[in-house]
């Protein structure tokens, strides 16, 4: 067996093109071949390389074709059929119903990363304030609402009879909010907004209740009469609107009564012209805790690999026998979902980088940030070692703060290294092809979907281009996130 392992670490690119080949069949035909040739050309005695270093590099085959957003909806029958399932789509993708038909509106890229950096700072602030406070204090104040847009979107009925909201999925804002009638400011929307005068079942939060005071902490309150306000300042932006709860239904049978969620007459911010956003956060007021004992304190969602696909987002639900887990940290501060992320891979072969830059900054798992956001010094080693391996391609021009980028016009298929994150408790994350690179916005300029932080002690941010085609199965009674992968296309 020497003789096939020298070789194949010599010829490292025709293993790795084997190795993505996608027909399984010609894949054995052909090894079997080259097994063959190599075997009967090589020298006999030779060193035995290791097993992780037999195919370096690790590469995925990727079609450029699938770097570009297409009009059409692919809905893949390979959907989660759990009862309580959600689809999950692409905020400005053509499987958002509000996106069907003229006029959808679909912000530039640079627009885009540009929110997403601004949301990548909100969510660090907000774990900066909440580290610096005294484990018994509140979170931050002000800090808990409003930290902008996120990508993935889905749709509930809000209100008796349930009237219509697509919500941005969001796993750092502490309390779900929805645009009301009546609004007063930044009230854009495709969908008709909530009507709390047509709902039946809708209730102002009173001003004496714990919920009213258990907001303190996150955003401010005032009272008038008896109505609970909430308010938040984003810099010059403001958020502000009532204390409600009505009732939610996702699925047809699933209904939660009561649900407590922000009343918005004041939405300004970045939110993408969805109807408000759905918190998942660990916060006591996000959904997520509202429903904690009705569905084993347990969600997942799966995010599609293209923004013609559709994901889903799911309470309760089995899990899969191939997930694999990372604890969450126990940081009972604050809502978001702090993980140790412990290491990088390029091409199946980890990047020298010293463990203290991941311990120093920390890592938050949040699928509405678009990429992820790395600690300069993670990032330029993992970049670099990605540059190594791509030289076949002809480089270009950055774009903003994405400085590894290439050309591909002319080329059908591109093999590009395989990239992997190691998380505490050896959990080994390899990003699904679909999430390694970012066409900027034309074939002319594809660049490695990663951003750098600004300072090496700001959290690491694990973001929904790296999530996607997992189940992301968040293990709340169990204090731990688990991947697993195919969840969807
Ligand atoms: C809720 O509070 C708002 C603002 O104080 C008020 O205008 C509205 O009538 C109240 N709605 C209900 C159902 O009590
Ligand atoms: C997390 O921290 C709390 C409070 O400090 C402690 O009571 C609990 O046992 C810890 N849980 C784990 C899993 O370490």
């Amino acid at each position: 067996m020497n003789c096939q392992k020298t070789k194949l670490i010599r010829d490292k690119f025709s293993m790795a093109t084997l190795i993505s080949s996608t027909s399984l069949s010609s894949l054995f035909l052909s090894a079997l071949l080259l097994l063959l040739l190599l075997c009967l050309s090589s020298k006999p005695h030779v060193v035995e390389a290791k097993k992780t270093e037999e195919t370096f590099p690790q590469t995925h085959t990727l079609e450029v074709a699938s770097l570009l957003a297409s009009d059409v909806c692919n809905r893949s029958p390979k959907v989660s059929n759990q009862d309580s399932s959600l689809q999950v789509v692409h905020n400005y993708g053509p499987c958002n119903p509000r996106n069907q038909g003229k006029g959808a509106h679909v912000p530039s890229h640079g627009k885009m990363l540009l929110q997403d950096k601004l949301r990548a700072k909100a969510i660090q602030a907000k774990a900066k304030g909440s580290k610096s406070s005294s484990p018994t204090a509140p979170v931050q104040s002000g800090t808990g609402l409003g930290i902008g847009t996120g990508m993935y979107a889905v749709t509930m009925g809000l209100g008796t009879p349930a009237q219509e909201q697509t919500l941005l999925l969001d796993a750092t804002n502490d309390l779900s909010w929805i645009q009301c009638e009546p609004c007063s400011t930044s009230c854009h929307q495709k969908l008709p907004r909530f009507n709390p005068a047509k709902s039946s079942s809708y209730k102002n939060v009173s001003c004496s209740s714990a919920t009213c005071k258990s907001i303190n902490g996150l955003g401010q309150t005032s009272c008038s009469g008896t109505t609970c306000h909430y308010e938040y300042q984003l810099s010059s932006k403001s958020l502000s609107g009532v204390l409600a709860t009505d009732t939610l239904s996702f699925t047809k049978p699933d209904t939660i009564p009561n649900f407590i969620f922000g009343c918005g007459q004041k939405n300004e911010g970045p939110f993408a012209r969805a109807s408000g956003v759905l918190s998942l956060s660990r916060s006591s007021l996000s959904l997520t805790s509202q429903i904690a004992g009705k569905y084993e304190n347990r969600f997942s969602h799966c995010l599609p690999s293209s923004s013609s696909s559709v994901g889903h987002l799911t309470f309760g639900g089995k899990i899969p026998k191939t997930a694999k887990f990372t604890p969450i940290k126990n940081d009972t501060r604050s809502s978001v979902y702090p993980v140790d992320m412990t290491g990088v891979s390029v091409g199946g072969r980890l990047v020298p980088i010293d463990e203290s830059f991941f311990e120093d900054a920390g890592c938050i798992v949040d699928p509405g940030t678009l990429i992820s956001h790395l600690p300069p010094a993670v990032y330029s080693t993992m970049a670099r070692a990605f540059e190594d391996l791509m030289t076949d391609y002809p480089r270009t021009d950055g774009y903003e703060d994405f400085q590894t980028c290439y050309d591909f016009t002319g080329y059908d298929s591109v093999k590009i290294p395989s990239i992997s994150f190691h998380f505490n408790g050896g959990l080994e994350l390899a990003v699904d092809k679909s999430g390694i690179m970012i066409a900027l916005p034309s074939l002319k300029k594809v660049c490695l979907a990663f951003a750098s932080n600004f300072e090496d002690g700001n959290e690491a941010i694990f973001g929904g281009s790296q999530l996607r085609t997992y189940d992301v199965i968040y293990d709340l009674a169990e204090g731990r996130i688990g991947f697993a992968p195919g969840g969807c296309s």
